[in-house]
Protein backbone atom coordinates (compact mmCIF):
# COMPACT_ATOMS: atom_id res chain seq x y z
CA UNK A 1 0.00 0.00 0.00
CA UNK A 2 1.24 3.75 -0.80
CA UNK A 3 0.75 6.38 1.68
CA UNK A 4 0.53 9.95 0.89
CA UNK A 5 -0.25 13.28 2.23
CA UNK A 6 0.39 16.21 -0.43
CA UNK A 7 -2.03 16.58 -3.26
CA UNK A 8 0.89 16.69 -5.86
CA UNK A 9 1.54 13.07 -4.54
CA UNK A 10 -1.78 11.79 -4.63
CA UNK A 11 -1.87 12.64 -8.01
CA UNK A 12 1.09 11.02 -9.07
CA UNK A 13 -0.30 7.74 -7.77
CA UNK A 14 -4.36 8.56 -8.45
CA UNK A 15 -3.11 8.04 -11.79
CA UNK A 16 -1.56 5.17 -12.06
CA UNK A 17 -4.81 3.46 -10.37
CA UNK A 18 -6.85 0.67 -12.25
CA UNK A 19 -10.30 1.45 -12.26
CA UNK A 20 -12.94 1.99 -11.20
CA UNK A 21 -11.76 3.24 -8.07
CA UNK A 22 -13.59 3.13 -5.05
CA UNK A 23 -12.85 5.85 -2.30
CA UNK A 24 -13.75 5.42 1.53
CA UNK A 25 -13.73 8.47 3.22
CA UNK A 26 -12.56 8.37 7.09
CA UNK A 27 -11.47 10.21 10.51
CA UNK A 28 -9.43 7.32 11.46
CA UNK A 29 -9.56 5.30 14.76
CA UNK A 30 -10.66 2.52 11.75
CA UNK A 31 -12.82 -0.18 13.17
CA UNK A 32 -14.76 -3.19 12.01
CA UNK A 33 -17.23 -0.74 10.66
CA UNK A 34 -14.94 1.29 8.49
CA UNK A 35 -13.10 -2.17 7.22
CA UNK A 36 -16.48 -3.34 6.09
CA UNK A 37 -16.71 -0.13 3.88
CA UNK A 38 -13.14 -1.61 2.87
CA UNK A 39 -14.09 -4.69 2.13
CA UNK A 40 -17.01 -3.42 0.15
CA UNK A 41 -15.13 -1.07 -2.02
CA UNK A 42 -12.21 -4.04 -2.82
CA UNK A 43 -14.91 -6.11 -3.66
CA UNK A 44 -16.59 -4.20 -6.43
CA UNK A 45 -13.80 -1.76 -7.43
CA UNK A 46 -10.12 -2.47 -9.36
CA UNK A 47 -8.39 -0.09 -6.61
CA UNK A 48 -9.52 1.12 -3.14
CA UNK A 49 -8.28 4.68 -1.86
CA UNK A 50 -9.30 5.39 1.79
CA UNK A 51 -8.92 8.89 2.90
CA UNK A 52 -7.79 9.48 6.55
CA UNK A 53 -8.48 12.80 8.08
CA UNK A 54 -9.78 14.53 11.12
CA UNK A 55 -11.89 16.72 9.34
CA UNK A 56 -12.25 20.34 12.29
CA UNK A 57 -14.68 21.97 10.19
CA UNK A 58 -17.67 19.28 10.95
CA UNK A 59 -17.23 19.59 14.61
CA UNK A 60 -19.10 22.38 16.93
CA UNK A 61 -16.91 24.44 19.22
CA UNK A 62 -18.07 22.42 22.04
CA UNK A 63 -17.81 19.18 20.49
CA UNK A 64 -15.00 16.87 20.75
CA UNK A 65 -12.10 17.24 18.11
CA UNK A 66 -9.60 17.94 20.43
CA UNK A 67 -10.65 14.21 22.27
CA UNK A 68 -11.11 12.45 19.26
CA UNK A 69 -9.42 9.24 19.79
CA UNK A 70 -6.24 9.05 16.75
CA UNK A 71 -3.53 6.31 15.72
CA UNK A 72 -2.72 6.66 12.37
CA UNK A 73 0.01 3.87 12.77
CA UNK A 74 -2.25 1.14 13.52
CA UNK A 75 -5.28 2.68 11.05
CA UNK A 76 -2.24 2.15 8.25
CA UNK A 77 -1.34 -1.07 9.63
CA UNK A 78 -4.90 -2.53 8.98
CA UNK A 79 -5.50 -0.88 6.06
CA UNK A 80 -2.58 -2.47 4.51
CA UNK A 81 -3.29 -5.69 6.03
CA UNK A 82 -6.56 -5.42 3.72
CA UNK A 83 -4.77 -5.25 1.00
CA UNK A 84 -5.97 -1.19 0.58
CA UNK A 85 -3.83 0.34 -2.42
CA UNK A 86 -3.91 3.97 -1.72
CA UNK A 87 -4.28 6.20 1.94
CA UNK A 88 -4.27 9.23 1.67
CA UNK A 89 -4.03 11.07 5.02
CA UNK A 90 -3.59 15.03 3.82
CA UNK A 91 -3.00 17.64 6.84
CA UNK A 92 -5.66 20.50 7.98
CA UNK A 93 -3.51 23.37 5.95
CA UNK A 94 -3.28 20.61 2.68
CA UNK A 95 -7.57 20.75 3.16
CA UNK A 96 -8.16 24.13 4.43
CA UNK A 97 -4.92 26.48 3.37
CA UNK A 98 -5.09 30.02 4.46
CA UNK A 99 -7.40 32.06 2.59
CA UNK A 100 -9.93 29.19 2.37
CA UNK A 101 -13.50 30.60 2.15
CA UNK A 102 -15.58 28.29 -0.13
CA UNK A 103 -18.36 25.75 1.60
CA UNK A 104 -20.89 23.52 0.38
CA UNK A 105 -24.14 23.76 1.87
CA UNK A 106 -26.61 21.23 1.49
CA UNK A 107 -30.05 23.18 2.65
CA UNK A 108 -33.47 21.19 3.84
CA UNK A 109 -32.33 17.43 3.78
CA UNK A 110 -29.04 18.77 6.53
CA UNK A 111 -31.78 21.39 8.47
CA UNK A 112 -33.48 18.58 10.94
CA UNK A 113 -32.02 15.79 13.23
CA UNK A 114 -28.58 16.31 13.85
CA UNK A 115 -28.20 19.46 11.48
CA UNK A 116 -30.38 21.50 14.13
CA UNK A 117 -28.19 20.10 16.99
CA UNK A 118 -25.03 20.10 15.72
CA UNK A 119 -25.32 24.01 13.25
CA UNK A 120 -22.89 23.55 10.86
CA UNK A 121 -21.64 19.78 10.96
CA UNK A 122 -22.87 19.15 7.31
CA UNK A 123 -21.17 21.68 5.87
CA UNK A 124 -18.17 20.46 6.88
CA UNK A 125 -19.16 17.58 6.03
CA UNK A 126 -20.12 18.05 2.53
CA UNK A 127 -17.40 20.67 1.77
CA UNK A 128 -14.76 18.10 2.85
CA UNK A 129 -16.26 15.00 0.75
CA UNK A 130 -16.39 17.69 -2.65
CA UNK A 131 -13.14 17.98 -1.56
CA UNK A 132 -12.33 14.43 -1.23
CA UNK A 133 -14.61 13.48 -4.59
CA UNK A 134 -12.45 16.01 -6.17
CA UNK A 135 -9.19 15.55 -5.33
CA UNK A 136 -9.55 11.41 -5.96
CA UNK A 137 -12.22 11.28 -8.67
CA UNK A 138 -13.24 7.82 -7.77
CA UNK A 139 -15.93 5.82 -9.83
CA UNK A 140 -17.93 4.93 -6.39
CA UNK A 141 -17.85 6.70 -2.92
CA UNK A 142 -18.91 4.60 0.32
CA UNK A 143 -20.56 5.29 3.08
CA UNK A 144 -22.04 3.64 6.07
CA UNK A 145 -25.74 3.59 7.18
CA UNK A 146 -24.97 4.17 10.79
CA UNK A 147 -24.81 7.83 9.57
CA UNK A 148 -27.97 7.66 7.82
CA UNK A 149 -28.73 11.76 7.86
CA UNK A 150 -24.62 11.96 6.13
CA UNK A 151 -25.81 9.69 3.52
CA UNK A 152 -28.69 11.51 2.89
CA UNK A 153 -27.06 14.84 2.84
CA UNK A 154 -23.99 13.31 0.68
CA UNK A 155 -26.80 11.52 -2.16
CA UNK A 156 -28.24 14.94 -2.46
CA UNK A 157 -24.84 17.17 -2.99
CA UNK A 158 -23.73 14.63 -5.63
CA UNK A 159 -27.20 14.64 -7.38
CA UNK A 160 -26.80 18.45 -7.00
CA UNK A 161 -23.34 19.49 -8.06
CA UNK A 162 -23.42 16.37 -10.71
CA UNK A 163 -20.30 14.73 -9.26
CA UNK A 164 -20.27 11.44 -11.86
CA UNK A 165 -19.62 8.71 -9.26
CA UNK A 166 -21.88 6.17 -7.64
CA UNK A 167 -22.32 6.37 -3.94
CA UNK A 168 -22.63 2.71 -2.27
CA UNK A 169 -23.99 2.59 1.58
CA UNK A 170 -22.78 -0.30 3.46
CA UNK A 171 -25.18 -1.78 6.27
CA UNK A 172 -24.62 -1.07 10.15
CA UNK A 173 -21.92 -2.99 11.61
CA UNK A 174 -22.38 -3.73 15.19
CA UNK A 175 -21.05 -5.49 18.22
CA UNK A 176 -22.10 -9.46 19.38
CA UNK A 177 -24.33 -7.07 21.96
CA UNK A 178 -25.98 -4.96 19.34
CA UNK A 179 -24.03 -1.42 19.99
CA UNK A 180 -22.88 0.02 16.72
CA UNK A 181 -19.60 0.37 16.00
CA UNK A 182 -17.91 4.06 16.31
CA UNK A 183 -14.94 5.87 17.24
CA UNK A 184 -16.58 7.44 19.96
CA UNK A 185 -17.05 3.96 21.92
CA UNK A 186 -13.62 4.54 23.40
CA UNK A 187 -14.95 7.25 25.45
CA UNK A 188 -17.67 5.04 27.38
CA UNK A 189 -16.56 3.28 30.88
CA UNK A 190 -17.72 -0.09 31.39
CA UNK A 191 -21.00 1.01 32.56
CA UNK A 192 -22.04 3.06 30.06
CA UNK A 193 -20.72 0.77 27.28
CA UNK A 194 -23.01 -1.86 29.22
CA UNK A 195 -25.61 0.27 29.12
CA UNK A 196 -25.07 1.78 25.51
CA UNK A 197 -27.33 -1.18 23.44
CA UNK A 198 -30.21 0.27 25.17
CA UNK A 199 -30.06 2.42 21.64
CA UNK A 200 -30.30 -1.06 19.41
CA UNK A 201 -32.88 -2.24 22.31
CA UNK A 202 -35.15 0.50 21.54
CA UNK A 203 -34.79 0.61 17.87
CA UNK A 204 -35.35 -3.05 17.84
CA UNK A 205 -38.84 -2.80 20.22
CA UNK A 206 -39.61 -0.25 18.37
CA UNK A 207 -39.40 -2.30 14.38
CA UNK A 208 -40.80 -5.08 15.78
CA UNK A 209 -43.86 -2.80 17.33
CA UNK A 210 -44.20 -1.66 13.32
CA UNK A 211 -43.64 -4.97 12.45
CA UNK A 212 -47.20 -6.22 14.45
CA UNK A 213 -49.14 -3.76 12.82
CA UNK A 214 -48.41 -0.55 15.02
CA UNK A 215 -47.79 2.48 12.12
CA UNK A 216 -48.54 5.85 14.30
CA UNK A 217 -45.37 7.58 13.89
CA UNK A 218 -45.60 8.97 17.41
CA UNK A 219 -46.23 5.26 19.24
CA UNK A 220 -43.36 4.66 17.26
CA UNK A 221 -41.01 6.81 18.98
CA UNK A 222 -42.93 6.99 22.62
CA UNK A 223 -41.77 2.98 22.33
CA UNK A 224 -38.06 4.44 21.65
CA UNK A 225 -38.04 7.23 24.43
CA UNK A 226 -39.83 4.36 26.66
CA UNK A 227 -36.83 1.70 26.35
CA UNK A 228 -34.42 4.91 26.86
CA UNK A 229 -35.65 5.99 29.63
CA UNK A 230 -35.46 2.16 30.99
CA UNK A 231 -31.78 3.12 31.39
CA UNK A 232 -30.65 5.26 33.90
CA UNK A 233 -27.32 5.67 32.72
CA UNK A 234 -28.78 7.25 29.00
CA UNK A 235 -29.76 10.69 28.68
CA UNK A 236 -31.90 11.48 25.32
CA UNK A 237 -31.64 14.17 23.37
CA UNK A 238 -33.57 13.66 20.32
CA UNK A 239 -35.76 10.27 18.93
CA UNK A 240 -37.24 10.33 15.63
CA UNK A 241 -39.61 8.45 13.14
CA UNK A 242 -39.23 10.28 9.61
CA UNK A 243 -39.81 9.80 6.04
CA UNK A 244 -36.66 7.67 5.13
CA UNK A 245 -36.51 10.89 2.00
CA UNK A 246 -36.83 13.84 3.23
CA UNK A 247 -36.54 13.02 7.03
CA UNK A 248 -39.45 15.18 7.81
CA UNK A 249 -41.14 13.88 10.72
CA UNK A 250 -43.89 11.58 9.80
CA UNK A 251 -47.72 11.02 11.22
CA UNK A 252 -48.01 7.47 10.05
CA UNK A 253 -45.75 5.10 8.52
CA UNK A 254 -48.28 4.27 5.90
CA UNK A 255 -46.37 3.52 2.82
CA UNK A 256 -42.66 3.08 1.70
CA UNK A 257 -39.88 3.49 4.32
CA UNK A 258 -39.34 5.65 7.89
CA UNK A 259 -36.11 6.10 9.31
CA UNK A 260 -36.03 5.50 12.90
CA UNK A 261 -32.60 7.04 14.62
CA UNK A 262 -31.76 8.81 17.56
CA UNK A 263 -29.26 9.75 20.14
CA UNK A 264 -28.48 9.65 23.25
CA UNK A 265 -25.88 10.75 25.64
CA UNK A 266 -23.94 8.74 28.29
CA UNK A 267 -21.89 11.20 30.64
CA UNK A 268 -20.12 13.27 28.00
CA UNK A 269 -20.62 10.34 25.32
CA UNK A 270 -23.05 11.17 22.35
CA UNK A 271 -23.63 7.95 20.53
CA UNK A 272 -26.47 7.78 17.39
CA UNK A 273 -28.13 5.03 15.79
CA UNK A 274 -30.91 4.23 13.41
CA UNK A 275 -33.11 1.09 11.80
CA UNK A 276 -34.71 1.48 8.65
CA UNK A 277 -38.38 0.33 8.74
CA UNK A 278 -41.30 -0.48 6.12
CA UNK A 279 -42.18 -2.32 2.94
CA UNK A 280 -40.22 -1.75 -0.03
P1 LIG B 1 -16.07 8.39 10.29
O1 LIG B 1 -16.93 8.63 11.50
O2 LIG B 1 -14.64 8.01 10.47
O3 LIG B 1 -16.78 7.29 9.43
C1 LIG B 1 -16.29 6.94 8.16
C2 LIG B 1 -17.33 6.07 7.47
O4 LIG B 1 -17.53 4.87 8.21
C3 LIG B 1 -18.71 6.77 7.38
O5 LIG B 1 -19.29 6.52 6.10
C4 LIG B 1 -19.50 6.09 8.47
O6 LIG B 1 -20.90 6.07 8.26
C5 LIG B 1 -18.91 4.68 8.40
N1 LIG B 1 -19.17 3.95 9.65
C6 LIG B 1 -18.88 4.34 10.92
N2 LIG B 1 -19.30 3.42 11.81
C7 LIG B 1 -19.86 2.42 11.09
C8 LIG B 1 -20.49 1.18 11.43
N3 LIG B 1 -20.63 0.76 12.69
N4 LIG B 1 -20.95 0.39 10.42
C9 LIG B 1 -20.83 0.79 9.11
N5 LIG B 1 -20.24 1.95 8.74
C10 LIG B 1 -19.77 2.75 9.70
O7 LIG B 1 -18.29 9.79 8.83
C11 LIG B 1 -17.20 10.32 8.85
O8 LIG B 1 -16.06 9.71 9.36
C12 LIG B 1 -16.94 11.72 8.31
O9 LIG B 1 -18.10 12.49 8.46
C13 LIG B 1 -16.47 11.74 6.83
C14 LIG B 1 -17.55 11.17 5.89
C15 LIG B 1 -15.17 10.95 6.67
C16 LIG B 1 -16.21 13.21 6.41
O10 LIG B 1 -15.26 13.79 7.23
Amino acid sequence: METVTSLADLRTHRIRLREPVGLVPTMGYLHEGHLSLVHASMAQCASTVVSIFLNPTQFGPREDLNAYPRDLSRDLDQLGAAGVDLAWTPTAEIMYPLGFQTWVTVEEIASPLEGSLRPGHFRGVATVVSKLFNAVQPQKAFFGQKDAQQVAVILQMTQDLNFNLEIIVCPTVRESDGLAMSSRNVYLNPHEREAAVVLYKALIAASRAFKNGEHDAQKLRNTLIEEIHKEPLAKLQYVSCADINTLKELEEVSSGRALLSMAVFFGNTRLIDNMIIGVD
